[in-house]
């Protein structure tokens, strides 16, 4: 039989991004740049997320690529994102000036557990770009700070023009509601007022934790994992409550094309937050295994 047009349901087309526009856009480092866009429709409604999660970010003719959201959902009405000159799409992204537009579809992704995570002391460790999903958890948790015991934010980078956020981060390490501590690996301006060292050095100034209470979240280029991972199972944080967002190559972002594939799960969905748990049973989730490394 034949169907009348206005019977057939027309199924949403999960591919169809939304248009955004830039609002505001200024460098964070040589290479990376900082972005506010909101939807271009401001009949739009903002979708919702949580922090964690990514994107789906187009630009018209180049492709798409996925993007954590470094904004938090608790102040509404913009996204905000880093991006890193690599390639094709983000060497177009990066050369985008305000008022232009660009495709976003999503929130995509598991995102932080905030749930489980109310009521526990957090530890944050972010390297290099992983500052980028991890100031989203970080500005929530400041937004929503009664909900949350002792917060810790350890921040590392290559050198002082190489740190994410600097000028934002040096002002909250003024509130007595967060231990914020910075490391740069090498100082090549001789005015860097802070720690020189890997990331790791900054755990000799946490003073006492409450390890069966806290959550970890770390973040980082895969070396830092390693080092990173045996500081935080020497302080006894127990296996699920250690939480890390990972980076695979990714098609879709919603489960059907089989390119962020691991095993028998998916960093698109499954992901892109794993435990440290998850790790040690998915060897490949961080590349080497865990048990290589001698950190289990
Ligand atoms: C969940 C998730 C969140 C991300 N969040 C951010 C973010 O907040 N900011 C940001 O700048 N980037 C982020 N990325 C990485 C970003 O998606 C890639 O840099 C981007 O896809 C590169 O696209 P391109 O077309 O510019 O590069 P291409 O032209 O495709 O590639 C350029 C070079 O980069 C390499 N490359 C591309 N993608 C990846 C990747 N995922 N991992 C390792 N190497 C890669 C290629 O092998 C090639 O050498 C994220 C990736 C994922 C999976
Ligand atoms: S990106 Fe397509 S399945 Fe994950």
């Amino acid at each position: 039989m034949c169907v009348q047009l206005d019977e057939r349901e027309v199924p949403d087309n999960p591919f169809r991004p939304e248009m955004f526009r830039i609002i505001r856009r200024y460098p964070l480092t040589h290479d990376v740049n900082f972005y506010q866009a909101r939807p271009a429709d401001t009949d739009n409604a903002m979708f919702d997320y949580k922090p964690g999660q990514f994107v789906m970010m187009s630009v018209m003719g180049e492709g798409e690529a996925p993007f954590c959201i470094s904004s938090t959902p608790s102040r509404p009405g913009m996204l905000e994102f880093c991006i890193r000159k690599m390639g094709t799409v983000t060497s177009t992204l990066f050369g985008l000036k305000e008022n232009q537009t660009i495709g976003v579809r999503g929130p995509y992704g598991n995102g932080f557990p905030m749930d489980k995570m109310d009521g526990k002391d957090i530890m944050i460790v972010a390297g290099g770009m992983g500052a980028a999903p991890l100031r989203s958890l970080l500005l929530n948790v400041l937004d929503n700070r009664d909900k949350f015991g002792r917060l810790i934010y350890l921040h590392g980078a290559k050198a002082p023009g190489e740190m994410l956020f600097l000028d934002e981060f040096m002002q909250l390490r003024d509130r007595d509601d967060l231990d914020l501590l910075m490391s740069v690996d090498k100082d090549d301006t001789g005015k860097w007022p802070l720690k020189t060292g890997v990331v790791t050095t900054l755990f000799k100034d946490l003073g006492p934790i409450d390890a069966k209470n806290t959550y970890a979240a770390v973040c980082g280029p895969p070396i830092m994992y390693k080092f990173v991972m045996q500081e935080v199972v020497k302080l006894g944080i127990p296996k699920h409550q250690i939480l890390m967002t990972l980076e695979r190559r990714m098609k879709c972002g919603v489960g059907k094309c089989g390119h962020c594939a691991i095993e028998y799960l998916y960093t698109c969905i499954d992901g892109p937050v794993f435990s440290w748990w998850d790790v040690l049973r998915m060897k490949e989730l961080i590349g080497r295994g865990a048990s290589d490394q001698n950190i289990a």
